[in-house]
């Protein structure tokens, strides 16, 4: 089945197409010809993954889907959240958005130890955290939506060369002591909110065809 993924990150495309499989052929957004860059004005992650679905549908009328994905920090009251990719500026800098996630929480850190030196009383700091995609599928004109989440941790300092985006900082609760980016893809795939969020509209795709 062919289907238009409505994304300019190479990352998320290689992961989309092992995810998904044999029986999907991804098609890019250059193939579909659209060239411009798709608005994310949306408040929510699930608003974000609508508007790039549905900007996708009313271009070329494809069957197409979009992710948006968001990092939700505890200690930063779920920040980054529907900021995500551009936490450290419009830029999408992917490396200075981890600088300056590492950086909150040390100050939270440093904040936390700070005042219980001064015998204030204060909640430990939390690096748990969590990624969640939300993939909207349009087919047919009617829109489908589907959620994943991956919980973890967010590391003192980068590991590994894998992944992409954020995966350098976290560790799934999978593989203590590994981030993303020092498992294998598979690994990834296996547990990653994306994987969970792909399988669930593969499944809906396969139940439809057979209907
Ligand atoms: P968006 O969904 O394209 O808006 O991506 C949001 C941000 O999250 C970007 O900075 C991505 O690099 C990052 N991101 C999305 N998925 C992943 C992932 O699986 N691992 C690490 N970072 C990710």
């Amino acid at each position: 089945m062919k289907i238009v993924f409505a994304t300019g990150n190479g990352g998320k495309l290689r992961e989309a197409s092992e995810i998904l499989g044999e029986g999907f052929e991804l098609v890019t957004l250059a193939q579909a010809g659209i060239g411009e860059d798709i608005p994310e004005t949306g408040k929510t992650l699930k608003a974000n993954s609508i508007l790039k679905a549905e900007h996708v549908w009313n271009r070329c009328g494809l069957t197409c889907f979009a992710d948006d994905t968001g990092l939700e920090v505890d200690a930063l009251g779920g920040a980054p959240g529907v900021y995500t990719a551009r936490y450290a500026g419009d830029g999408k800098d992917f490396s200075r958005n981890i600088d300056k996630l590492l950086h909150e929480l040390s100050v939270r850190e440093a904040e936390a130890s700070m005042a219980s030196a001064l015998g204030v009383r204060m909640k430990k700091v939390s690096r748990r955290a969590r990624f969640v995609s939300v993939v909207t599928l349009i087919i047919g004109g009617e829109r489908h939506i589907f959620e994943g989440v991956l919980e973890g941790t967010i590391a003192r300092s980068r590991s590994g060369s894998g992944g992409f985006g954020y995966d350098p900082v976290f560790i799934p609760d999978e593989y203590p002591g590994k981030t993303l980016a020092e498992i294998t893809e598979e690994q990834k795939n296996a547990i990653s909110h994306r994987g969970k969020a792909l399988r669930a509209m593969a499944e809906f795709l396969k139940e439809t065809e057979a209907r």
